[in-house]
């Protein structure tokens, strides 16, 4: 049994990550899943989302197939995320509806994985309370499932291996991507910032880059395969290569995976402390990296940007802002904005209500603040009662929600480019996209344009979404 700790995990040393090309692994014992089949529900981030992709292609190496029926599984994996307490309640939910399975199935394996996986008081709690928990393994190992499953197998007892150090890089890793025509590429993993608020850097280690030579194979690969868009990957991409080179950064990174000639080119997440004027003007230069940034604020406030560990103030996210408006043409600007934040006023709220006024985003993901075990923030004081920080939360909704609208009706009549994904879940007459600004758009168009990128006049907005028809 590895347990994990959230004291280790909140070490920084100067020991450079190991690179490992021969750590993952599946033989010929480890081939059990024949006639078997393999359920998993994923919570959180784009960076779980790929992580299930590569669950997906570990166990269809072991040899079990993929059912999206939970009551046919053999084996249940929950790929957690700890970001907010409400994630941690879906999960335990799901918890309890799955308990009863193990009744009419004895030899079912159920499992969690993923961020939560990463937390003490989590991983105590399923060793008391949810004994019927066949396996626990975190972020760092999760090549390392077939060793674990038939560990569990094996000794009929739960079995847990969590690991808390800084995490190295594996290479030779597996991924069964579900879109034909989108990729994730991770280019880092882990997070040095601590922001006071959050969870990641002791769920994800610390940051480590990817060589910027298997980056770029891997992007080749992905065209060879037919992939038309990438989708840079880390929780802090603006970063990328400062632990690992003397003198490449994002900006290079960007620029040779833009000479690789894939279509489309989009990154996650920005921090604004890292996003240099260099970075700015290859995406401006570089017409297949997509004029969209997300470039999550936090708050309006220059107290709070202190107390969260931020390191900008809200004048310069406003130059930068503004910087990135001026140069890159038709540039769409998403955020992440949390209220509530212990000790926010009514003024510091305003601050942010300010912000976005000035900013009038395309878009904002907006959460209310929720105190993250072991996290400085969470030993703050704080006296707003939840009431009142739902009522900001609704305040801002509304404000968010009229920028959203205004500036999709500004695209009404106009022609742009969409990448055709699939049809409709919701009309089958209709495909759906992503505009070069990543609005998703319904339109009218034949089914032999799936996989390719169209010119689509918009014709009705909506607030979350456009409808469109093709021209040729
Ligand atoms: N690395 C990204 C953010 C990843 S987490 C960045 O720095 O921009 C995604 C978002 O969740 C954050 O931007 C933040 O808005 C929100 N978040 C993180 N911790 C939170 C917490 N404890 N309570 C509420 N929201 C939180
Ligand atoms: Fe969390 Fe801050 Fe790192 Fe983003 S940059 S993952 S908010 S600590
Ligand atoms: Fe959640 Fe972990 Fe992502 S905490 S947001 S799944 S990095």
């Amino acid at each position: 049994m590895l347990l994990p700790n959230m004291k280790e995990a909140r070490k920084r040393t100067n020991v450079k990550p190991e690179f490992l090309y021969n750590e993952y692994n599946v033989n010929q014992n480890m081939k059990i899943g024949k006639n078997k089949k393999y359920f998993i529900k994923t919570y959180g981030c784009q960076m779980n989302e790929h992580d299930s992709e590569m669950l997906c292609a570990i166990l269809e190496e072991m040899l079990f197939t993929k059912t999206d029926v939970m009551e046919e599984a053999d084996i249940i994996l929950l790929n957690t995320c700890a970001i907010r307490e409400n994630a941690h309640n879906k999960v335990f939910g799901m918890l309890g509806r799955i308990k009863h399975l193990r009744e009419t199935k004895p030899n079912i394996i159920i499992g969690l994985c993923g961020c939560m996986a990463q937390e003490e008081i989590v991983v105590a709690d399923i060793n008391k309370k949810y004994k019927w928990v066949d396996i626990v393994f975190g972020t760092h190992n999760i090549h390392r499932l077939p060793n674990i499953l038939l560990e569990a197998i094996n000794k009929k007892q739960q079995e847990i291996e969590v690991l808390s150090n800084e995490g190295n890089v594996i290479e030779n890793l597996p991924y069964k991507r579900e879109n034909k025509y989108k990729a994730w590429v991770n280019i880092m993993y882990g997070c040095d910032k601590f922001c006071t608020y959050c969870i990641v850097p002791y769920t994800r280690g610390k940051q480590r880059s990817r060589k910027k030579e298997d980056i770029i194979a891997e992007v080749k690969q992905l065209i060879n395969s037919g992939v038309k868009e990438i989708t840079l990957l880390g929780q802090n991409v603006n970063a990328y290569g400062k632990d690992l080179y003397d003198n490449y950064g994002m900006e290079d990174l960007l620029y040779d995976v833009s000479q690789t000639n894939i279509d489309r080119i989009r990154f996650v997440t920005s921090h604004p402390w890292d996003f240099t004027g260099k970075m700015i003007d290859v995406i401006a230069e570089n017409k297949n990296i997509m004029p969209f940034i997300h470039l999550p604020v936090q708050s309006g406030s220059d107290r709070i940007l202190k107390l969260m560990g931020r390191r900008y103030t809200k004048e310069e996210y406003i130059t930068l802002f503004n910087k990135i408006k001026s140069k890159i043409d038709n540039v769409s600007i998403t955020t992440d904005i949390i209220v509530g934040f212990p000790g926010e006023t009514r003024e510091d709220f305003e601050e942010t209500l300010n912000l976005v006024n000035e900013c009038k985003y395309d878009l904002a993901y907006t959460f209310v603040y929720s105190p993250r075990e072991n996290t400085p923030a969470a030993k703050l004081p704080d006296k707003t009662t939840e009431y009142e920080k739902k009522n900001r939360l609704a305040e801002l909704n509304l404000l968010i929600n009229k920028y959203a609208l205004e500036n999709n009706k500004k695209m009404l009549d106009q022609i742009v480019p969409v990448l055709i994904e699939g049809i409709s879940e919701k009309d089958n007459n209709m495909l759906t996209g992503y505009t070069d600004t990543n609005k998703l758009v319904n339109v009218k168009a034949t089914e032999d344009n799936i996989g390719k990128i169209v010119n689509v006049k918009i014709t009705d907005v909506k607030t979350w979404s456009l409808n469109g028809e093709i021209v040729s």
